[in-house]
């Protein structure tokens, strides 16, 4: 019974997350091999990024992210540890008629036997906890990576690491040498990976990609430090109020974004922007707002409540307010220079 449960659940992953796995014959290992996996937006974004001749992935998993990124190789390994794991992929894999070493066994011992050059390497550590609840450092990982760089790095001249987007970037840069690129990859709007490149000809740019899978925008690129020398300059709202997207959030680039794109930000801890005129290809949301005062808020009126850098939460917001969620029009609760104000779309 438990079986069956476990293809139910599987297929109904499956569904929304790898849809090219709907097919019959698939097997689907436990709940947790599932979430661990990669979608196959994000697979797909990244392999169009790799190519090559032979191609490992030493933390296979359920082997989403090796399925795509393989695709433009022509020697593909898949490392695991987990054995019945792996037996689950490599019958998939001879379903999908797709070729590959499959190779049962601790990525360590693996790497102290290995002969041979890739030219990518890529890794997507497990949490050792995943319920440990403390600032997010890569000795939490498995495999540890801080361990095995020059491992790796000796043996393949570009290695590609998929990371929670809880991690912090400076931290990354400051721990680990050779990243020469960083990716922030959201699906929607909603970060799903930060994806680091190694190699060991890098100097020292890094070039950060901040990516919206299925939005229609484009990526927007900038060089990792650059806003160590940004200067943001500041404003009362104006006419046009802009809402960055994640990915943009994550990369903290909050000075670089005003210096960019022209835009004022509202307060140095509100990641808020504005202006009069219309900015072109900014990496948000941009809605024409006015400040209104507390009372002008009509009860059972509906908005999307946003806070940002303000004491009260949207649920605390709507409770106060007796206000309904969604609809089109936008209510933001923040702080610009002169304290704390509230915008309504117009
Ligand atoms: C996050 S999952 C990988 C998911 C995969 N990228 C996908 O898209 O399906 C990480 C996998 O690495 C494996 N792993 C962790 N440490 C390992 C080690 N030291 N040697 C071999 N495999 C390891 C775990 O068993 C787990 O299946």
């Amino acid at each position: 019974m438990s079986e069956i449960v476990q293809q139910i659940k599987g297929k109904q992953v499956a569904q929304k997350k790898f849809p090219f796995l709907m097919k019959e014959g698939i097997i689907f290992p436990p709940q947790l091999n599932l979430e661990q996996s990669s979608s196959e937006q994000t697979a797909i974004y990244k392999s169009g990024i790799l190519k090559g001749k032979n191609f490992v992935d030493l933390t296979s998993g359920f082997g989403i992210d090796a399925y795509y990124l393989s695709r433009n190789f022509e020697k593909t390994t898949l490392v695991e540890q987990n054995s019945a794991l792996l037996e689950i992929v490599k019958h998939n894999w001879e379903v999908l008629e797709k070729k590959a070493s499959f190779i049962n066994e601790k990525l360590e011992d693996f790497l102290d036997q290995n002969k041979e050059y890739f030219d990518v390497i890529y890794l997507d550590p497990a949490r050792r906890d995943e319920h440990k609840n403390k600032v997010f450092l890569l000795e939490d990982l498995s495999p540890d990576i801080l361990e095995i760089r020059e491992k790796l790095l000796s043996i393949s001249d570009q290695v590609v690491i998929k990371l929670s987007p809880l991690i912090d970037l400076k931290y990354l840069v400051s721990v680990l040498p050779g990243i020469f690129r960083i990716d922030i990859v959201a699906v929607k709007n909603d970060v799903k990976e930060v994806v680091i490149f190694l190699s060991n000809t890098a100097d020292h740019t890094i070039v950060c990609n901040c990516v919206n899978l299925e939005s229609g925008e484009d990526t927007f690129t900038f060089q990792f430090g650059e806003e160590e020398n940004a200067r943001a300059e500041y404003s009362e709202p104006e006419r046009l109020i802009y809402i960055p997207n994640h990915s943009i959030l994550k990369s903290g680039i909050f000075n670089l974004i005003s210096e960019k794109f022209r835009l004022k930000k509202l307060h140095p801890n509100t990641h808020l922007y504005t202006s009069s005129d219309r900015a072109d290809n900014f990496p948000g949301r941009i809605i024409e707002m006015e400040v209104v005062e507390s009372k002008n808020i009509k009860k059972k009126d509906q908005f999307n409540i946003i806070s940002k850098n303000h004491p009260l939460k949207p649920e605390e917001i709507k409770k106060k307010y007796s206000l309904k969620d969604g609809g089109e029009n936008y209510l933001i609760f923040t702080q610009s220079k002169k304290g704390k104000i509230i915008l309504k779309s117009v």
